[in-house]
């Protein structure tokens, strides 16, 4: 079997984190359990670029459970946690090509090979895979094998709608991570502890008393907002949207432009999926000693060439923090070399919001599978019954019952005689 991995012996310890994730991953549990029975993957060939994390290496599981020939890349260079990666390919021998911290022409070079295991469906965080099959230095045969794929997150469905809308996209996607039970849980709650975790982690600062801007109140912004919050922190939004800015201010936060917001910062946080929204005239403006991190996808949210041209002197002071002293004399901290710093320095989203969104992404393999000659080359919504599926399976695991409606009420709400 081929892989690229940075060590095979750190094995023992990612079984016994992969197993610790799987507690907490009691649907896809069930689904891997169902999978095993009835194999809905068998012959299908995936390749997945997602995070290599625990909670990832449990979704591999579920798919080669079902039968599926899996290979797996990472999502970006400094999420690989490579203890799991080692477990992946000793214990489970499934191949996969990632080692943290791997610089931009290895983690490309990993893309590749997923891309030439040829295989039939790819599961995407942020639409590499997809980008580079359709690429045109890609072997068009090797785009002739997909049937269809999926995407995990917020950027990537953009990337492929606007695929999709220039007539290019060459094959379906689901976009999982417009199912309900994806964007509602993980983005909110998984990003929201997740990214502070990642910044407490990366400098064990104090956040209660401190200042603490976020750009962007969207899924990820708003779980942001609230939880840092509630460790005591004062919570600046800053938006673009009217609307959403004004859901901010009425969940009881102050909101204001960034270029104000930075002068007050004593931690900033971007997660907007949008590109140098932290830029020259903000490093101008902020305070000594403000740090500075990023949450979104890519690592475009901060402008870190225009830090480096105000910058006389960098230096790492602690893992993951490099502090810029400018030629006035301030310093600035960058986490993480500006990348997803939930997943650079902490372990990314909590196992059990995961157990969703990599529901979603099992049940999305299986749909692919049973309907890939019915589908068209778009970008798809899961369909709602695997949503609602999921949902109902969560509560179970939970050991949380709910009302069910009468049939007096059922007819009540679908009527617009009766009741008044
Ligand atoms: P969303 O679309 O719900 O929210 C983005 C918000 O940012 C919107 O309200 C938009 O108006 C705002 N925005 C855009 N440009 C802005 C600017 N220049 N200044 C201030 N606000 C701006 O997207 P969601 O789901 O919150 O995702 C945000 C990013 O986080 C995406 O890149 C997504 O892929 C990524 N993501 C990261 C995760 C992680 O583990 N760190 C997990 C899930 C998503």
């Amino acid at each position: 079997m081929n892989y690229d991995i940075k060590d095979p012996n750190l094995a023992e310890e990612g079984t016994q984190r992969i197993y610790w994730a799987n507690r907490f991953m009691p649907v896809l549990a069930q689904i891997r359990e169902r999978f095993a029975k009835s194999r809905p993957l068998e012959g299908i060939r995936i390749a997945a670029c997602l995070h290599v994390t625990t909670e990832t290496a449990n979704l591999m599981r579920a798919l080669k459970a079902g039968g599926a020939e899996t290979v797996l890349c990472a999502s970006n260079p400094l999420s690989t946690q490579d203890d799991v990666a080692a477990s992946l390919v000793s214990d489970y021998d499934i191949p996969v090509f990632a080692i943290k911290g791997e610089d931009t022409e290895t983690y490309y070079d990993h893309i590749d090979a997923a891309i030439n295991f040829k295989p039939n469906i790819t599961m995407d965080d942020g639409a590499d895979l997809v980008s580079i099959l359709h690429s045109a230095d890609t072997d068009e045969k090797l785009l002739d094998n997909v049937i269809a794929g999926t995407e995990e997150t917020t950027t990537g469905v953009i990337r492929l709608k606007s695929m999709a809308n220039d007539g290019v996209l060459k094959y379906p996607i689901i976009a999982v991570n417009d199912a309900k039970t994806k964007h509602f849980f993980d983005n909110r709650y998984g990003t929201g502890q997740s990214t502070l975790d990642g910044i407490i982690r990366a400098t064990n600062v104090l956040i209660s008393g401190s200042t603490v801007v976020v750009a962007g109140y969207g899924w990820c912004g708003r779980g942001f907002a609230s939880r840092a919050s509630g460790l005591g922190a004062n919570v600046i939004v800053t938006e673009v949207n009217p609307l959403t800015a004004l859901e901010a201010i009425m969940d009881g936060f102050r909101v204001m432009p960034m270029i104000d917001a930075v002068k007050e910062a004593d931690i900033i946080c971007t997660i907007t999926g949008d590109i140098h929204v932290l830029r020259h005239e903000h490093f101008e403006t902020m305070k000594d000693g403000a740090i500075v991190a990023n949450s979104g996808h890519f690592n475009v949210e901060i402008d870190i060439p225009a830090l480096e041209k105000l910058s006389e002197n960098k230096v790492t002071v602690r893992n993951f923090v490099d502090e810029y002293t400018l030629k006035d004399g301030r310093k600035i901290f960058l986490l993480a070399e500006g990348r997803l710093i939930n997943l650079s320095s902490a372990e990314g989203h909590p196992a059990s919001v995961m157990d969703m969104s990599f529901a979603n992404q099992a049940l999305s393999a299986e749909y692919i599978a049973k309907n890939y000659p019915n589908m068209e080359n778009q970008v798809y919504v899961v369909p709602e019954q695997i949503d609602a599926s999921i949902a109902s399976l969560k509560l179970k695991a939970l050991g949380v019952e709910i009302d069910q409606l009468t049939d007096e009420q059922q007819e009540y709400l679908n009527s617009w005689t009766m009741g008044t």
